[in-house]
């Protein structure tokens, strides 16, 4: 999820290529701003690189106390760290010899590059997968003199998800992009071209814009614009023109970035899931500093975490306990911290976290640690508080989330504790490795089964627009179908500050179903009849409880399922999948309504009032 940006010009050297780079990093420093960093070339053969960790600011501060060159080339990065933390040293643009080249996406295979490399004597300045694309490039143009050619041949050898921008000292009228499975547009102008990870990148300067498709190489100068598939052959990229404004831009072209940011769900979970498995399929997680051996000799886990987190971390309790037959507690961190719990070194303490520097969960995670507890965090945010106090991390890659409300990083953080879960069984020999590779492979059809369920959404958004007046909604849910209702739930409190109250459905007729009077609006988890059906009878079973009183039922249930029809005023279908995998995909219609309801209510759901992206104090 980092921004990109790529400019060349006049072959008369200017201020232009930095202004222009500057500013179109200042426009998708949503998309990343970990750290920031230009390479600029000029005539003559000269390369010069700034960058900086932290805000796109410590960059401009840098560049104002010791200015560049003037230049025709320029390239431009703001990263969202996912190999190796947000320092100068990891800061793009990589450098190798004469070549400077900016990465957004994830190398699969560096490590098998980077060892070949490494045994071949090259010497590594950062911890990043960019920097062994630098050194592959550098060596492929010493052999082609040609950037084009070199691209190509190393956008072949690369697996996982990479836009990348390079340029060379020799070429100062070039840039030159490639992309496979993440974005990159051209910016067409008079006497000067434009790259993009997105059209903000360049939206001020042309709305004449090309879109490239997968796996293809651009090369752009002042009065031209080449493209060619990775092996070199002619090929088009789609033209058109860009009508969004500069703030829409921002956004994708989505209404807000909550918008966006549910339907940048799939590249979450894709993301998250990426570079996980090793050549032979098996799990790796390689962030994860636990020695085996005390893994193995866990006999209790506890999940630590605050709202969403903690509904992801609800939902991971299943799966884990499912797979690895240990028993995981989920506290709420603040009632954990204060609650003298019962761990110790037998103790695998799991917390949970976006933003990595929720007060609560740090505090919880302090107290564990004091007790002997070992503790890995799950955190989307590389180089906060919570990580670097623990001791192992699994990083989520959802990217930077901007919309208060959680929702991408919701899912990957259930795609994380996913991952987790099958490690530890691989681990401690409660699954084998055929077992997990088939659960892995269903976990990695799952973001085309969000895909699917964003593309049914619109009759959700036409029921809330429909409820916009609604005062009381209720979420009912069984097994890992209770979070999800639970997270429905406090996304309606948070966005269209509505009451809404999630609960177990087997609680209802414990007290709640006196709640129920003709007209309430009842949302119903529904798990898969293909699952153990006792499950799917007695929810079913609920659902006529409540619409003999008079309830509105609203289902989500699953492709086929024709028997919650009779009792449901509306049924939302997602995709057929495993029963512990579906709460990525229940979620997802509960995110849309929340949204829309608060949209059609006028309300910002970006910046919902009374709250805090991060809850930095107890
Ligand atoms: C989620 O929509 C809320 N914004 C909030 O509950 C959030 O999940 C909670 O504060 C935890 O934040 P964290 O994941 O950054 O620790």
């Amino acid at each position: 999820m980092c921004g990109i940006v790529g400019y060349v010009g006049s072959a008369t050297a200017s201020e232009r290529p930095l202004e222009v780079a500057i500013e179109g990093l200042r426009r998708l420093e949503y998309r990343g701003y970990d750290s920031a960093g230009v390479a600029l070339v000029g005539p003559g053969g000269s390369l010069e690189v700034a960058k900086k960790a932290g805000k796109l600011a410590n960059l401009v501060e840098e560049l104002d106390a010791r200015p560049l060159a003037a230049a025709t080339v320029a390239i431009g990065h703001t990263r969202w760290a996912t190999h190796g933390g947000p320092t100068d040293a990891n800061a793009h643009p990589h450098v190798s010899g004469k070549v400077a080249v900016i990465h957004n996406g994830i190398v699969e295979n560096f490590h098998v590059l980077k060892d070949a490399l490494l045994a071949d004597g090259v010497e590594f300045r950062s911890e990043t997968d960019t920097e062994v694309v630098a050194h592959l490039l550098a060596r492929a143009y010493d052999a082609t003199k040609d950037l084009t050619t070199a691209m190509q041949q190393v956008a072949r050898t690369l697996h996982g998800t990479f836009t990348l921008l390079a340029v060379h000292a020799d070429a100062p009228d070039t840039v030159v992009g490639a992309r496979h499975d993440s974005p990159l547009v051209v910016g067409l102008g008079d006497g000067e071209n434009f790259l993009g990870s997105d059209v903000a990148a360049f939206i001020s300067h042309t709305r004449d814009a090309l879109e490239l498709g997968q796996d293809q190489v651009v090369t752009i100068t002042p009065t031209a614009v080449e493209v060619t598939t990775f092996a070199g052959e002619a090929a088009e990229g789609r033209h058109y023109t860009v009508d969004w404004d500069a703030a829409a831009a921002e956004k994708g072209g989505f209404r807000s970035f909550m918008d966006k940011e549910i339907h940048d769900q799939p590249q979450a979970v894709a993301d998250t899931l990426l570079g996980r498995t090793d050549t032979r399929g098996r799990l790796v997680l390689d962030e994860i500093r636990i020695d085996e051996s005390v893994l193995r000799a866990v006999d209790k886990i506890v999940v630590i975490a605050c709202g969403t987190a903690a509904y992801a971390g609800q939902v991971a309790k299943y799966a884990i306990e499912h797979w690895c037959r240990v028993p995981v507690e989920v506290e709420l961190a603040h009632e954990f911290r204060y609650r003298d719990p019962v761990v110790d070194e037998r103790t695998l303490v799991v917390a949970v976290s976006q933003s990595g520097e929720t007060m609560d969960t740090l505090m919880a995670v302090r107290h564990a640690r004091e007790q002997g507890a070992k503790v890995l965090a799950i955190v989307n945010t590389h180089g906060s508080t919570i990580p670097r106090e623990s001791d192992a991390v699994l990083y989520t890659h959802a990217g930077p989330e901007i919309a208060v409300a959680s929702t991408k990083a919701f899912l990957a953080q259930i795609t994380a504790a996913y991952l987790l879960g099958l490690y530890l069984a691989q681990l401690r020999g409660n699954k084998y490795a055929d077992e997990v590779t088939e659960i892995l492979d269903e976990l990695r059809a799952m973001p085309e089964k969000i895909q699917q369920v964003l593309d049914r959404a619109g009759r959700v958004r036409e029921i809330a627009r429909w409820m916009a007046d609604t005062q009381s909604v209720l979420f009912l849910g069984r097994h890992v179908g209770y979070p999800v209702a639970m997270e429905g739930a406090l996304k309606l409190k948070e966005l269209a500050y509505i009451h809404a109250e999630g609960f177990a459905a087997g609680e209802l007729k414990h007290g709640p179903i006196a709640l129920i009077e003709p007209g309430q609006p009842v949302f119903v988890v529904v798990p898969s009849p293909r699952g153990r059906d006792s499950l799917h009878s007695k929810v079913v079973s609920n659902i006529q409880e409540i619409r003999a009183r008079g309830a509105r039922t609203i289902v989500i249930a699953e492709d086929g399922d024709e028997a919650v029809r009779p009792f449901a005023d509306e049924v939302f279908y997602v995709p057929q999948t495993p029963t512990l995998l579906a709460p990525l995909l229940a979620v997802v219609p509960l995110q849309v309504f929340a949204c829309e309801l608060a949209t059609a209510k006028g309300l910002d759901v970006d910046q919902p009032r009374n709250l805090a992206k991060s809850v930095t104090v107890e």
